[in-house]
């Protein structure tokens, strides 16, 4: 299809032309006099976008799954006992990798659509007095449901526990998009990759870890080759990696943390938090729900939309793709078949999104969705001109 492709799937995304032509350019040595400057900056600038000053800013070849791998093998032990909060198909999937590696995981449950349950959690770590507990597993924005969990509230939680469990938590669709405060939240390892709010291609796990996940790390007896970071951490000093890296990738994180600098933190998250209020008041006004029930659990990256009953959601998004190109994320877990996920993360502008708000009306009206053609966009509208 000629134009813009409408890839509206919480990531990957698209990836801006600047980070294209930034990466449009011959591979370098990775141990040639260049790269050491460049994998500086790349670092440099990820402990900003991190928040993370006291940090360490860890990067793979891989994904995010990898990056889950990547913080299991590295601060935990076989027969460990960890509290994953599981409110969705990534919670699950994080709380799975460290299942695979022995560690003992307590699932701490709720429904789709709600967001890591706080008080629970604060009960069940003040009842360890034997503080067996090693880790906490958190995803900050479940990708699944379209909610964002309080991570604050989560190391308040600890706190007042006084438990010195690790904080484990998964930003994978929030960094770069909503605020994730690394140091301040006292988080441990903050995993992410880099297709959504950094703009890349997908390629790469990227994790902040904070001295006591170093120390955890020296300790730490997984089985871990790949994924063992103390070699990482060791080579990244002079410059180098203990791997072939995914050279090309941070040619485009380098410009990706430029522009992320230039439009200034503050205003990516700003601008996605108004993106994402138009997306919803559109979808509001074509009389249908949104999964995430909690307001102020609202994920400014995505919204989960619940298919009207009687209706599929994994025929009505093959349908939007066959018949206008245009890409929604499907109903993932629990809620496969159910919802459909509109993305609203990354390199992305007010037309932009009426534009898929467009699409997504066309689409349900063509799937046989009773509604009116264009009350979703003008409600968006209307909130975009007088916000
Ligand atoms: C919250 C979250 N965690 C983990 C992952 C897995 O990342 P990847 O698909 O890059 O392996 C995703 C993917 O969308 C995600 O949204």
């Amino acid at each position: 299809m000629p134009g813009r492709p409408f890839l509206q799937i919480p990531g990957p995304t698209l990836v801006p032309e600047r980070i294209v032509r930034a990466m449009s350019q011959p591979v370098i040595d990775h141990r040639g006099p260049t790269f050491g400057a460049l994998v500086k900056e790349c670092l440099d600038g990820l402990r900003e976008v991190f928040k993370a000053p006291n940090g360490h800013i860890v990067l793979y070849p891989g994904s995010g799954t990898g990056a889950w791998e990547a913080a299991i093998v590295n601060t935990l032990s076989p027969g460990d006992r960890v509290l994953a909060c599981v409110n969705g198909h990534f919670a699950a999937g994080f709380a799975r990798t460290a299942q695979a590696y022995g560690v003992e995981v307590e699932r701490l449950e709720v429904p789709y659509g709600e967001g890591a349950p706080v008080m629970p959690l604060e009960a069940r770590l003040a009842a360890d007095t034997a503080r067996e507990i090693r880790a906490v597993l958190v995803v900050h924005n479940e990708t699944s449901t379209g909610v964002t969990s309080d991570i604050g509230a989560v190391r308040a939680a600890l706190d007042r526990a006084r438990h010195p469990a690790l904080l484990l938590v998964d930003t994978v669709s929030s960094l770069a998009s909503i605020d994730v405060r690394h140091d301040a939240w006292g988080v441990d390892v903050t995993l992410t990759g880099p297709q959504k709010g950094l703009m890349l291609p997908p390629g790469m796990a990227i994790l902040a870890i904070s001295e006591r996940a170093v120390t955890a790390g020296d300790k730490a007896r997984c089985p871990r080759a790949f994924w063992d970071w103390r070699p990482v951490l060791e080579r990244n000093r002079r410059g180098e990696f203990p791997y072939t890296p995914a050279t090309t990738l941070l040619f485009g994180l380098r410009e990706s943390i430029a522009m992320l600098r230039e439009e200034g933190l503050d205003n990516v998250f700003a601008r996605h938090a108004r993106l994402a209020e138009a997306c919803r008041r559109a979808v509001r006004a074509l009389g249908l729900d949104i999964l995430c029930k909690n307001p102020r659990q609202y994920s400014n990256t995505l919204t989960a939309v619940v298919m009207p009953a009687g209706f599929d959601s994994d025929a009505f998004i093959r349908q939007a793709y066959a018949s206008l190109d245009l890409s929604l994320g499907i109903g993932l877990g629990d809620v496969k078949g159910k919802v459909f996920r509109i993305g609203h993360l990354g390199s992305l502008n007010e037309l932009e999104l009426l534009g898929g708000l467009a699409g997504v009306e066309m689409a349900l009206r063509d799937f046989g969705v009773p509604l009116r053609l264009g009350a979703g966009v003008a409600a968006a509208q209307e909130f975009l001109l007088g916000a």
